[in-house]
């Protein structure tokens, strides 16, 4: 599922019979994180509520141009800057046409004329009004000037007609937005990440491991992916599916994961290091099953190399971002470990008091660079996954060359 954190999405609904699906469209939209504001036209308030819409986007609906008091709270021009993109579904033919001719006769018309965001909108209208030459020239006359078409549909008509003309799906069209968005972040950068345990084998049927769940480095890899980066995820043994357009390498121990993300290292741009890695291995595996003899038993073990650290010494060195899960002193800790590792950014945990943990669905962090941080509070998996990729774009060309 594409990605729309904290995108500022200004939803203009205009008076058609696929207005009520405007309700379900802004559910779409806020499932993907995005901020919703609604504005309709007085004709869509013919077909649906703004009482819905407005108990839907947790924002009171916008609807005249000239209204003392929702000029006040937030005026056309402020909401025409606040907008990250203007999004018009349905958008009937006479709206299209009133835009195609650059009118300003209501608070969409000039909020669409006013905004520097870029504009979609998602047609609706009998399938005669939609072949009709008027309204492809209108189109052909936005599309030119960098309107977007999402839409239309073909197939039943409320009308009972058949034919282009039905409203893009509300999912479908959640998705369109999110894929704008989300496509150039990382725009075909190559980027690995670590994820989930390792397992350091005592004999062929027992192992020293921990309670890392993946969760969190596969949270990183979607929305690597979702952000166009090409991905490639090395996780530990878990039960997790591989998210969408991410290539996985399976590894057990963690000698097995430093030579897996070596072998990446000549096409990797970023490497994130997610992985709880056993810091220990038993100096060798048995090879047969260890039998039960005496009270006691000593399992000598030997340190695991630092995956991370070896990546981040490399004479390619990729952008590199670690973990540092602290019980106390977080971002001191967190900092040291980033200077002692080499790293350029580094994703600091406070495991004694945050809720957030290895089996969690939810986690809080302090991503932190030489000279900056970003603190984020209790949030889902997902979205601190977003914000981390966020913070990575942000930073990555200041990254140093090796
Ligand atoms: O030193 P510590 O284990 O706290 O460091 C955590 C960070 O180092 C994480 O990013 C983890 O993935 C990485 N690490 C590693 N190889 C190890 C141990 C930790 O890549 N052997």
């Amino acid at each position: 599922m594409g990605q729309l954190f904290n995108r500022h999405v200004v939803l203009g609904i205009t008076g058609g019979i696929a207005a009520y699906k405007a309700a379900l469209l802004v559910r779409e939209l806020q499932e993907r994180g995005a901020k919703v504001r609604v504005v309709m036209t007085r004709g869509a308030t013919e077909f649906i509520t703004p009482l819905t819409l407005q108990a839907l986007s947790g924002n009171p609906v916008h609807q005249e141009l000239l209204d003392n008091e929702a000029e006040a709270a937030m005026g056309h021009i402020e909401l025409a800057r606040w907008a990250d993109l203007v999004l018009v579904a349905p958008a009937t033919a006479d709206f299209i046409a009133r835009l195609a001719a650059g009118r300003a006769d209501d608070l969409l018309t000039t909020l669409c004329l006013a905004t520097s965001a870029q504009v979609l909108v998602a047609p609706a209208m009998n399938q005669g009004m939609w072949k009709d030459p008027a309204t492809t020239d209108n189109i052909a006359m936005l599309e030119q000037r960098g309107t977007r078409l999402l839409g239309p549909a073909h197939g039943t008509q409320a009308c009972g007609d058949i034919g282009p003309g039905r409203m893009r799906e509300p999912q479908l069209i959640a998705e369109d937005v999110a894929g704008l968005f989300s496509r150039d972040l990382l725009d075909g950068r190559r980027l690995v990440i670590t994820a989930g345990p390792t397992r350091e084998a005592l004999d062929p049927v027992r192992y020293i491991s921990n309670h890392s769940s993946g969760k969190m480095g596969f949270a990183i890899a979607r929305a690597a992916a979702d952000a166009g980066a090409i991905t490639t995820l090395i996780s530990g043994p878990v039960s997790l599916a591989t998210p969408d357009r991410v290539r996985r390498v399976d590894v057990i121990s963690a000698e097995d994961m430093l030579q897996a993300a070596q072998a990446e290292l000549g096409q990797c741009d970023i490497f994130i290091a997610s992985a709880a890695v056993a810091d220990y291995r038993p100096v060798a595996a048995a090879e047969q099953k260890i039998k039960k003899s005496s009270e006691h038993m000593q399992i000598e073990l030997v340190r695991n190399p630092d995956i991370v650290a070896t990546i981040a010494s490399g004479a390619e060195r990729p952008f590199t971002v670690g973990f540092a899960a602290e019980t106390q002193n977080v971002e001191s800790y967190a900092l040291a470990k980033l200077q002692k590792k080499n790293l350029d950014m580094i994703v600091a945990n406070d495991v004694a008091t945050s809720e957030g943990g290895f089996n969690s669905d939810n986690n809080a962090a302090v991503i932190l660079w030489p000279g900056g941080r970003n603190e984020v509070e209790l949030t889902s998996k997902e979205q601190l996954a977003r914000i981390l990729i966020e913070t990575i774009a942000a930073r990555y060309p200041a990254a140093p060359a090796a």
